[in-house]
């Protein structure tokens, strides 16, 4: 597993503990992340104790215990609770995946729960997304079309074609992939990462799309693509098993394909 370093406003202290309560017969301490910009101060580690025999198998319920029953204050985003919405991605163990499919006794020792790394930090374990946000949309995720559809009928795909979005609709934008990227790291500014080139690649390679060139055209940059050197922790670290590595690569085959 790929260890990441910390967010970027990471001078992390020591938090305050609170102990599971008296009798509890099973129980693991949480730490986590806690940083807060309504206060001048640095970021800590709070660490909560919780008893395993009362709390949910998930670490996002662990989370919702902390804060339902403990804190309040302690902030990260969630919605579905079962791996479809992308809200929940966070460092956790030192990888960034989902809290609510990250099993708490897949964590040895202690829990450490800290917001995807190198992001700015809007609160505790909420990052800034803006940036990526702003990225994907640069891309236009949506099919682009010149041609009339027909008269009578939607727009087909064979399914063969249809076969070919395997592996990219599935995406739910989580950004796991891209706050595990160095490449994204270092040139986030000017490199897409990998969430938002797979997103590019996944209209690429739709039969029924129509703006492939002037896509691939908006792609031919020595960082918006070219950053990616293929070292891999995209798709190691995508909680989804997905490759943008490899649709990284696909898109990198069609610009050859087409000057040649
Ligand atoms: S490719 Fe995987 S890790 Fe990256 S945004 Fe999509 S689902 Fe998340
Ligand atoms: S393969 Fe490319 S996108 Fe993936 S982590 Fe490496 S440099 Fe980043
Ligand atoms: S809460 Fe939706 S993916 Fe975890």
């Amino acid at each position: 597993m790929a260890e990441f370093t910390l967010p970027k406003n990471s001078k992390v202290g020591v938090g305050k503990t609170v102990k599971a309560p008296a009798g509890a017969a099973k129980v693991k301490n949480f730490k986590v992340y806690r940083w807060s910009p309504d206060d001048d101060k640095n970021p800590t580690l709070d660490t909560f104790e919780i008893d395993l025999n009362d709390c949910g198998p998930m670490v996002l319920d662990a989370l919702i215990k902390i804060k339902n029953e403990i804190d309040a204050t302690v902030t990260f985003r969630r919605s579905c609770r079962e791996g479809i919405c992308g809200s929940c991605a966070m460092n956790i163990d030192g990888t960034n995946t989902l809290a609510c499919l990250k099993p708490i006794e897949d964590v040895k020792g202690d829990v450490k729960v800290y917001p995807l790394p190198h992001m700015p930090v809007v609160k505790d374990l909420v990052p800034d997304l803006s940036q990526a946000y702003a990225q994907l949309a640069s891309i236009e995720p949506w099919l682009k079309t010149v041609t009339q559809p027909p008269p009578d009928s939607e727009r087909l795909q064979s399914p063969d074609d249809r076969a070919k979005l395997d592996g990219l609709w599935e995406c739910i934008l989580c950004f796991c992939c891209t706050t595990s990227c160095p490449s994204y790291w270092w040139n986030g500014d000017r490199y897409l990462g990998p969430a938002v080139l797979l997103q590019a690649y996944r209209w690429l390679a739709d039969s029924r799309d129509e703006g492939k060139g002037e896509r691939l055209d908006a792609l031919e940059d020595p960082f918006r693509l070219y950053r990616c050197h293929t070292i891999m922790n995209c798709t190691k670290t995508c909680p989804k098993g997905l490759n943008p590595a490899k649709a990284i690569a696909e898109i990198k085959k069609m610009m050859v394909e087409r000057q040649g």
